[in-house]
């Protein structure tokens, strides 16, 4: 598989196509692997290149906290030493989103769309914030089974859990490839200190899409609704009966959409 060499850790990724360039980004606790039917269906048309963040997969480890700027600056790297210069459409799942917004604060000009899938502009409630320091607790002590059990659940839909086990033994096999204890606890540490987005976007001009399961408990779809109306001229897609991993539940669901809104731009 691919690595690039930043100067403090080496990133692997997956490229596929040519033509306008697509940068994939996972969400937590996951790989780029996540996006492979993304990747076999839209290569025929577009340059799509999907990174490990910092600590997945096969990239190496960060120091501290998985920061969303971080990770966005990994990622303008790697662009830089695929000599990838112009605009291109990212599509951020979850806290790959999160990374999407810090990369669009940071890199706007390498911009041309955003796609938003799963995700949320506001950073964590009070709730949210406890949720996270327990996980932090539960995967010091016992490691990252707990942890990857109970995100099961919430990452697809009931009936896909019921009735897809080919989905469920796909998403239970990208998080053990993803994930370690300490990949968890950074990445807990950065979402936590992720600044609210919120304000930044209705100065967003960039064309955007929104796309989200109906059953998304991580995620309700309030929020997605949130993001749309603030965000100038974008579009929101809904997926009816996917949960939180829309794009691997409802695959082609998932790529027409893509499709759609990407023929409209690049
Ligand atoms: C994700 O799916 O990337 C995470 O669950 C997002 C989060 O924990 O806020």
């Amino acid at each position: 598989m691919p690595k690039v060499n930043l100067s403090e850790r080496t990133i692997a990724y997956s490229e596929a196509g040519s033509g306008a360039p697509i940068l994939f980004l996972h969400g937590y606790p996951l790989s780029r692997s996540l996006w492979d039917q993304q990747i076999s269906s839209l290569s025929r048309n577009y340059h799509l290149i999907a990174p490990d963040l910092r600590g997945h997969g096969e990239s190496d480890p960060g120091t501290g906290p998985n920061t969303m700027e971080a990770m966005a600056q990994d990622c303008a790297g790697l662009l830089d030493q695929l000599h990838i210069h112009q605009p291109l459409v990212l599509c951020g799942l979850s806290m790959g989103g999160y990374v999407g917004f810090a990369f669009y604060k940071l890199f706007k000009e390498r911009l041309a769309g955003l796609i938003l899938a799963s995700t949320r502009a506001a950073n964590d409630s009070p709730q949210a914030r406890q949720n996270r320091e327990q996980v932090i607790r539960t995967v010091q002590s016992e490691g990252p089974e707990p942890v990857i059990a109970s995100m099961v659940g919430k990452l697809l839909s009931q009936n896909t859990q019921q009735h897809q086990p080919g989905i469920l033994a796909q998403a239970v096999s990208i998080m053990h490839s993803g994930i370690s204890t300490q990949t968890i606890i950074s990445d807990q540490l950065g979402m936590l200190q992720r600044e609210d987005f919120t304000p930044m976007l209705s100065s967003i001009d960039l064309p955007v899409m929104v796309i989200h399961g109906s059953e998304d408990q991580i995620v309700p779809i309030a929020e997605a609704q949130q993001v749309q109306a603030a965000i100038p001229g974008s579009r929101l897609v809904m997926i009816p009966g996917a949960a939180h991993l829309a794009n691997l539940e409802e695959a082609d669901l998932f790529n027409q959409a893509a499709a759609t809104f990407l023929k409209t731009i690049i």
